[in-house]
């Protein structure tokens, strides 16, 4: 399918939101913008072991829990595995399709605003110092008009904040380390690794590659991607991706209503990662609260990241509805506003400023072309490995492009992509067992270095 039958949306009926509306990207942004090649240095990994073991020992004890993560966080493995390569081969020209960090520009009318606000700072009328620790005014009103608009979500259900993977620990610490939580298998690891953080799961057992007490909800080509929600065990908590990273797969509106069912029946709570949604191009929800009930049973979390290239800015916002109760009937909001207020002070009165840019009319539109840029690569990416006879998933509605190598393990074929061709991918098995033999591929990237790595992939694989 081209990638501007991809574009093109039906409508859907239930809203005015532009958020909501069919999704026409301007063309004309095919070209990325040449950067001089980054010095690269080399990238420090949390989870690098400590060469030398200092000789002094307080008496505190380990985080018990921590101790349980594996390796470390899947991100930084791939980042150290891609500093050793660099140290092998100095001088190879390294593309990273990896971790999935956005590489454009932020369109100039959201930087503006930006900048205007900066140089504010700077004035006895334009300073601003801690502001509510829940956002500005305007922007959760922006947020709840564009992409909530006649759903029922209010301006005071809606939390900004500085990015989704902060408020998916935050909404952890509400849960507390009693709760029992179910994932999309494969799944963004931060879920995994919050909740064992918090003490919610057993230790990793190797033999199935899965941490004790944690539902892992299989998501594979042979069930679309949507668990079997007939195999799945009552948790309390439900994380659900949509538009999925990494499988890029987006659920349908009535496979998102049976989830909704499924977690009412089970008195569950589901925490919809909607990070993506503005990459769905066809009419699948872009957001939970589009399926009736809903409101009743989840929270929604999204992010300007991968939107403006806010990767770096940060700024991202949970909506929590006060239909949301917990089993005594406390609403969740309640307890959430307490932690943001305990543990945050609030998103950065510059990022604000940004998101607010970013939907204002133009701000959207030039928001929208950058996503459309993304999905070229994406397109670019899919049809060279269709092209070399693999099977191919995601893409259509994601910035993420889900390789399938059959029988064959995910780290063995990242070694052997980046070792031939000095691409850096992301392999499946980071994101669950579910994972194992399939690559990520993402689209962030810079126009001439996607292409780049397509002829590379096809010198390796033709
Ligand atoms: C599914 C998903 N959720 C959340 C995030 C984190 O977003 P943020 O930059 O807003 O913290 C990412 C980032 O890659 C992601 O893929």
């Amino acid at each position: 399918m081209s990638l501007m039958n991809n574009l093109s949306t039906s409508m859907i009926s239930s809203s005015s939101s532009p958020f909501l509306a069919p999704i026409s990207f301007n063309s004309s942004r095919t070209q990325s913008v040449t950067v001089p090649p980054k010095s690269i240095s080399l990238v420090k990994c949390v989870s690098t072991p400590q060469e030398q073991q200092t000789a002094y020992k307080t008496k505190v004890s380990r985080n018990a829990n921590i101790a349980k993560l594996q390796a470390g966080y899947l991100f930084p493995e791939v980042a150290r595995r891609r500093a050793a390569h660099l140290l092998k081969y100095p001088n190879a020209q390294v593309i990273s399709l990896g971790i999935g960090d956005t590489t454009e520009p932020i369109p100039d009318v959201i930087t503006s605003a930006m900048a205007k606000r900066s140089h504010g700072l700077s004035t006895l009328e334009g300073y601003s110092g801690y502001g509510a620790e829940q956002g500005e005014k305007a922007l959760r009103a922006a947020l709840a008009s564009t992409f909530y608009g006649n759903l029922g979500i209010e301006e005071d259900d809606i939390f900004v904040s500085d990015g989704a993977k902060c408020d998916i620990s935050r909404l952890q610490v509400v849960f507390g380390s009693n709760v029992t939580m179910a994932v999309q298998d494969p799944s963004y690891p931060a879920y995994v690794d919050s909740s064992v953080i918090m003490g919610q799961t057993g230790q990793f057992q190797k033999d199935v590659e899965k941490y004790a007490n944690i539902e892992y909800m299989r998501c594979t080509p042979e069930n679309g991607f949507f668990p079997d929600l007939s195999t799945v065990a009552r948790t309390d908590i439900i994380f659900f991706c949509s538009p999925n990273n990494p499988t890029g797969a987006a659920a349908t509106r009535d496979q998102l209503t049976r989830l909704v069912k499924f977690a009412k029946d089970n008195g569950s709570i589901i925490v919809y990662d909607s990070a993506y949604a503005l990459y769905i191009s066809d009419d699948k929800p872009r957001s939970i609260f589009e399926i009736p009930g809903a409101k009743e049973v989840a929270i929604e979390t999204a992010s300007f990241s991968k939107y403006a290239g806010f990767t770096g800015v940060r700024l991202g916002w949970t909506v929590v509805p006060k239909q949301l109760l917990f089993s005594d009937g406390f609403p969740v909001a309640k307890d959430f506003n307490r932690i943001v207020c305990t543990c945050f002070n609030g998103a950065s009165n510059i990022s604000q400023a940004g998101g607010l840019a970013c939907l204002s009319p133009e701000g959207f539109e030039a928001m929208q072309e950058v996503i459309g840029f993304y999905k070229e690569n994406t397109k670019i990416i899919v049809e060279t490995f269709n092209s070399l006879g693999f099977k191919v998933y995601g893409g259509q509605n994601a910035p993420y492009v889900w390789v399938h190598f059959p029988g064959r393990n995910s780290w063995d074929v990242f070694s052997e992509i980046l070792e031939k061709t000095h691409i850096v991918t992301t392999p499946g098995s980071g994101f669950g067992p579910g994972g194992e033999g399939f690559v990520r591929v993402s689209a962030f990237g810079h126009r001439e270095n996607v292409l780049e790595a397509c002829r590379r992939f096809k010198q390796l694989y033709n």
